[in-house]
């Protein structure tokens, strides 16, 4: 596997004693460094001379699906778009909302060249008219990154003054869903459409947009300059390709490791070190907090997109969280419950006052198993978007393996949150 990051307690001690206000420049790949090792040449070669159907065919060959989480075929997506006749826009989701998700941060704090010549590629690719990036206004470093690689950008004349408009977003996890974050792109309150149409139809200002994560787009690059194989050639436990896991939690080196996508939380969890002394494995989230809980025994399932569907779950934008002995799943529950209570936008019923009605049920002593199932089942089947559609997945797979913390509250097991975040990057 290929080990890229490494943070330690102390770092993480000093990175929040540090002076916040004056965030440190990362030693990231300008642009100069980016254009003399090639960089830019693909982009050039298409615009001179490309088809880009021979790309969708290399993004489809790849196997590219979208990193953001819901692992949609990229190439085909193009299709779509282009499908559809007069003005499209590209709009890139930077949010990174999803708790314990630091790729995308990871990748543009060292190679934000690779993510923006594929942002390039990919608005070529469906004549965009312009691209907006939605960037997470808590990554400072990357938002002056970003500020002055797009300027350089411009004075290389490759691309137009205004072409790329980069928008901060404002802290709301529910701007990170596409339609509300095209929402908040046209000037508007983060409140999620209803689909369909989907946006490769009425996007932005009501035309056709393409909608890309960050992690996406470096990919994109990353084939276009090194082929297909880049991306296909690794295969593991029947599945194919790389995935990026945000590994976080009780383990020795938390961190963004690059492993296969057949990779197991055995896998993820020795790519990282190991567990801390002292811990023996307990559970883990496989990808967000949507994702749920799931116990240590289920150790040999690949974690990719599709194969976690059949347990309840899925493995989203891989951000994998593990749990140990010291960790009670039922906090752990409770704590995913209050995050989806505090960022519902509160469109929809179901989803504003099931998560507030499941937070109070679940600060009980003892869960009422059969009020919250009903009350899951509610919020699965009537919420309008992603959030309140798949916030019941803690409840309902903390229910299933975990009956020993609900049902008896052993308080001298809380979760630890002050402690886990210690080993974290996010
Ligand atoms: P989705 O499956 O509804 O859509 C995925 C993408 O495919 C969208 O761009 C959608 O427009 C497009 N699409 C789907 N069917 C289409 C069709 N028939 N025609 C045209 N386009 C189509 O999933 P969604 O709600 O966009 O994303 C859910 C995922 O996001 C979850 O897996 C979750 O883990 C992840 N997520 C990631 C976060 C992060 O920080 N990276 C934050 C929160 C959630
Ligand atoms: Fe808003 Fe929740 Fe409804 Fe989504 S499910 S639209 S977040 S209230």
């Amino acid at each position: 596997h290929n080990h890229i990051d490494h943070a330690t307690p102390e770092k993480v001690q000093e990175a929040i004693a540090g002076d916040h206000t004056h965030p440190v420049m990362t030693d990231y790949e300008t642009f100069t460094a980016y254009r003399d090792a090639g960089g830019y040449a693909a982009l050039e070669q298409l615009r001179r001379d490309g088809n880009w159907e021979d790309v969708q065919e290399k993004i489809l060959a790849s196997g590219l699906r979208g990193l953001g989480g819901a692992g949609f075929p990229s190439g085909k997506k193009w299709g779509f778009v282009r499908a559809n006749a007069g003005t499209r826009y590209l709009a890139v989701n930077g949010d990174e909302g999803e708790p314990g998700t630091f790729k995308d941060r990871y990748y543009l704090e060292r190679s934000p060249h690779l993510f923006l010549e594929g942002m390039l590629i990919a608005a070529w690719a469906v004549e965009a008219e312009k691209c907006f990036i939605y960037m997470r206004d808590e990554y400072p470093v990357v938002l002056e990154i970003l500020r002055r690689e797009i300027a350089a950008l411009e004075a290389a004349g490759l691309a137009k003054p205004g072409y790329i408009d980069l928008r901060r977003g404002a802290g709301a996890y529910i701007c990170g869903e596409e339609s509300a974050m095209i929402e908040s792109i046209e000037g508007k309150r983060g409140l999620p459409r209803h689909r369909p149409p989907y946006v490769a139809q009425v996007g932005i200002f009501d035309k056709p947009t393409l909608v890309h994560n960050i992690e996406t787009l470096y990919w994109v690059a990353k084939i276009c300059r090194e082929g297909p194989e880049c991306m296909s050639s690794t295969e593991k436990n029947g599945r194919k390709g790389l995935r990026s896991y945000s590994v976080s939690g009780r383990v020795k080196a938390p961190g963004v490791h690059l492993l296969p996508a057949g990779s197991t939380i055995t896998d993820i969890i020795e790519a990282a070190g190991g567990m801390l002394d002292g811990h023996t494995f307990k559970a883990y989230q496989p990808g967000g907090p949507s994702s749920g809980l799931l116990p240590a025994s289920m150790n040999d399932i690949p974690l990719d997109f599709d194969t976690l569907q059949p347990h309840g779950s899925f493995i989203g934008s891989a951000a994998v969280v593990v749990l140990s002995d010291h960790d009670s799943a039922k906090d752990a529950a409770l704590n995913m419950l209050r995050f989806f209570e505090d960022e519902s936008c509160g469109q929809c019923t179901p989803c504003r006052k099931g998560c507030e009605k499941a937070v109070k049920l679940m600060e009980e002593e003892t869960w009422d198993e059969d009020l919250l199932t009903e009350l899951c089942g509610v919020m699965m089947d009537a919420s309008i978007c992603g959030l309140g559609q798949a916030a019941p997945n803690p409840i309902l797979l903390t229910m299933k393996h975990f009956t020993d913390d609900i049902r008896s509250v052993p308080r001298s097991m809380g979760y630890d949150t002050e402690q886990s975040l210690e080993g974290g990057d996010s």
